[in-house]
């Protein structure tokens, strides 16, 4: 049985820290499953982390859905959170629909997450009134990197410190499980999550959050072409991957590799057959 919303306001409830990481593929996701990680979500920052693009910008639902399904076939327990991409909710209502439907439908999810506080309520609340849970996510909103002028710390200001506060308040009457709150300064993070009964995810806001999510590929150094401050490598997987490599490179190159542990052997009696 998976993790349900249920549980997860519970945990709030009990003062239990909530832990939340990104997987983008089968194996990762079977690993992370396994650890007894409740959320899992398959962010947009697979563009980045895992196709290679400048931003979460040119990411497709055709993407997210493909890399949502490998994640659900590598899962049995945590909740699989698909992360919508720019521009699936803000054209119609009908489109918003849609898209959240096929994360559900056609990639097996269990819930959608999508950006912004106040403006996207409506859309929250008629998905959750169809039954489809849906993650909020304030503060520095990827999809939104042109509009923000880069990505920063949001909140410093009284006016968006108070906004804030609103477009929380706002996402938990139109029905959000939790809500991530992104590069948030860690006293308002706090504020925001004592004026809420939702959980909040925070990533880059603190310890005042109800729960952490991080970006898997960022916290076992794999993605290295930039470390975000609020990410701990706690591995150094790029460093593994390259010492394997150069050592399979070396041993090829010096016919070390393969072994007659690697190789296939067959009937001698046929080989004299054949080489007859
Ligand atoms: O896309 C993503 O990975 C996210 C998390 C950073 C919250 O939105």
């Amino acid at each position: 049985m998976r993790v349900t919303i249920g549980e997860i306001r519970e945990m709030k409830q009990r003062g239990e820290k909530i832990p939340m990481l990104t997987a983008y593929d089968y194996a990762f996701a079977k690993i992370i499953d396994e650890v007894g990680v409740p959320l899992i979500l398959v962010g947009d920052s697979l563009g980045m982390v895992m196709l290679g693009y400048e931003s979460t910008i040119p990411v497709t639902m055709d993407e997210m859905i493909h890399h949502v399904k490998a994640v659900v076939r590598g899962t049995k327990h945590a909740m699989v959170i698909g992360d919508m991409p720019f521009m699936t909710y803000h054209v119609s209502m009908e489109d918003t629909m849609r898209n959240a439907a096929r994360f559900i439908q056609e990639g097996g999810a269990q819930a959608v997450k999508l950006e912004g506080g106040e403006v996207v309520a409506d859309k929250v609340s008629r998905l959750v009134s169809c039954g489809i849970p849906v993650q909020g996510h304030i503060g520095l909103t990827p999809q939104s990197v042109n509009q923000l002028g880069g990505y920063k710390v949001v909140g410093k200001t009284a006016e968006v410190a108070v906004r804030l506060l609103n477009d929380a308040r706002a996402l938990e009457e139109a029905g959000a499980f939790s809500i991530v709150l992104e590069c948030i300064p860690a006293p308002l993070s706090q504020l925001i999550t004592e004026r809420v009964m939702v959980p909040t995810i925070g990533i880059g806001a603190g310890k005042g959050c109800n729960g952490q999510v991080q970006v898997v590929s960022d916290i076992l150094g794999l993605f290295t072409d930039f470390v975000p401050k609020h990410a701990k490598q706690y591995a150094r997987l790029n460093q593994t991957v390259t010492t394997a490599v150069t050592d399979y490179i070396a041993e090829v190159q010096a016919g070390d590799f393969p072994t007659t542990k690697q190789s296939y052997e067959m009937d001698k009696d046929i080989l004299d057959q054949i080489t007859a």
